[in-house]
């Protein structure tokens, strides 16, 4: 249990003790006061200023003859206060003493520079980068982290300082607090395990993940071309009941911690990893689904796709894009103000792209030119007529303003499978296709 530091005071002065902490900005307001039986109050101290408090002169002002000690409490319950407030208020509070503390200002620069919103994994939460940016945190250091890993209610923190651009998409996180950087995160009952300064986890992507945990894809051979550490491999052994994965990855570490992933959701001997780049990759004519999940395109990827998908009765194309909508003129001061995607901003930009009909219009045109593609890259690689249809359009995310992540379900197969009612489907207006993007 965690344990709190506390000013132990005779109840008798407990209100007089609260004012001149309040003033001093050192009393934990996210904690209760608490009365004990023995006839004494204990005040809750922001911990980070526990060094700070003069403990003599306090008590000289309040009980000359009378004493006050700082103890750990245990079990602090958190104050109305403290409840109602948000995460970055906390934070706010708990930083802002230490800033005072420096014969610093509290400035608005300050304020911006608090992130708004970050991943959380378990006991550790990884902050955006560009934040924490300001020269006072770093002359803090590891006052600074204590402080909002107190606040957090967390014991390590990291920070994504760059996306590296060796083509593995490997985030350069810097631990800031705490040692070890793996972490386990649970969703739809797949436990993933992985190291944050290693791998990156895709929070964005959860709903697509669990529309691949609805699909019912017993007996067929999936072939998923950018595993990660198995955010989409994962739901398809352990949910859609695939026959068989083939898992690629190439960045060694995903790969190794996919391994272990499939291990931990006793999935092991139903997927095969294939590490290296998966444009490589020898196989051919296997495979009733892939999935295609790079973003911001995953075309590079399309031939590959083409050669893995079943000659005989082909299957589907899971593709991933991201798609810019060109703004109209008159609609592009609305976001002029917005465009660092916090969590905020994008959740508006999601609003907003939802309620405009213009980016189906354009996700539609972008599906059908790339079945058009898909059709001649597999006339190219199987010297045979292929048919596509376009059996639905997932809305993933909003990646920034009126740029959105989609998934294209791709039906492919060859000529001679289709019957003329398919055909007639295969054509179909834009709506029926969209009718979930709304959920
Ligand atoms: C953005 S992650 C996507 C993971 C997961 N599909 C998701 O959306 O959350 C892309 C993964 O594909 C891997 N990757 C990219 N290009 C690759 C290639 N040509 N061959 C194998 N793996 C590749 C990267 O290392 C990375 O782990």
């Amino acid at each position: 249990m965690d344990r709190i530091p506390a000013l132990k005071v005779p109840q008798r002065h407990a209100q007089l003790y609260k004012k001149h902490l309040l003033a001093l900005a050192v009393l934990d307001k996210q904690y209760c006061v608490q009365k004990h039986s023995d006839g004494t109050v204990t005040l809750p101290i922001l911990p980070t200023s526990v060094k700070h408090l003069n403990l003599l002169s306090l008590q000289s002002s309040v009980d000359p003859n009378g004493s006050c000690e700082i103890i750990n409490i245990q079990t602090p319950q958190f104050s109305r206060k403290g409840k109602v407030k948000s995460c970055r208020e906390r934070i706010i509070d708990a930083v802002q003493p230490l800033v005072v503390s420096r014969g610093e200002k509290w400035k608005q620069e300050l304020e911006d520079d608090i992130p708004r919103g970050w991943q959380r994994h378990e006991d550790l939460v990884l902050f955006g980068e560009g934040y924490f940016s300001q020269k006072i945190w770093t002359e803090l250091g590891c006052e600074l982290w204590l402080a909002v890993s107190h606040a957090l209610g967390v014991k390590r923190i990291a920070q994504i300082t760059r996306v590296s651009q060796d083509g593995y998409r490997t985030p350069v996180v810097t631990m800031l607090l705490g040692d070890s950087s793996c972490v386990a995160h649970i969703d739809n009952h797949i436990r993933y395990e992985f190291d944050v300064t290693k791998c990156m986890f895709s929070f964005g992507n959860i709903t697509e993940k669990l529309r691949i945990a609805s699909f019912n894809c017993s007996g067929e051979t999936v072939v998923d071309l950018y595993a990660g550490i198995g955010y989409f491999t994962l739901p398809y052994l352990v949910h859609a009941r695939a026959r068989h994965v083939h898992a690629c990855e190439w960045n060694p570490d995903a790969a190794a911690a996919l391994q272990r992933n499939l291990q931990l959701n006793k999935v092991r001997e139903r997927c095969t990893v294939h590490q290296g780049d998966n444009r490589l990759l020898s196989l051919s004519d296997i495979a009733d689904r892939v999935n295609l999940g790079l973003i911001p395109s995953s075309e590079e990827g399309w031939p590959v796709a083409c050669r893995l998908l079943k000659r005989e009765t082909g299957g589907i194309l899971h593709i991933h894009q991201n798609i810019t909508t060109p703004v109209p003129h008159q609609e592009l001061h609305k976001f002029s103000d917005s465009q660092s995607t916090d969590v905020v901003d994008s959740k508006e930009a999601e609003k907003a792209s939802l309620k405009n009909p213009r980016d189906r219009v354009v996700w539609y045109c972008w599906a059908k030119n790339t079945a058009k593609s898909i059709e001649s890259l597999l006339q190219e690689i199987t010297k045979k007529t292929w048919a596509t249809n376009i059996k639905h359009i997932e809305h993933v995310k909003s990646y920034a303003p009126h740029i959105n992540h989609i998934v294209l379900d791709l039906e492919c197969k060859p000529i001679k499978y289709i019957c003329r009612q398919e055909i007639d489907f295969a054509l179909p207006g834009t709506l029926n296709m969209f009718s979930d993007i709304h959920k």
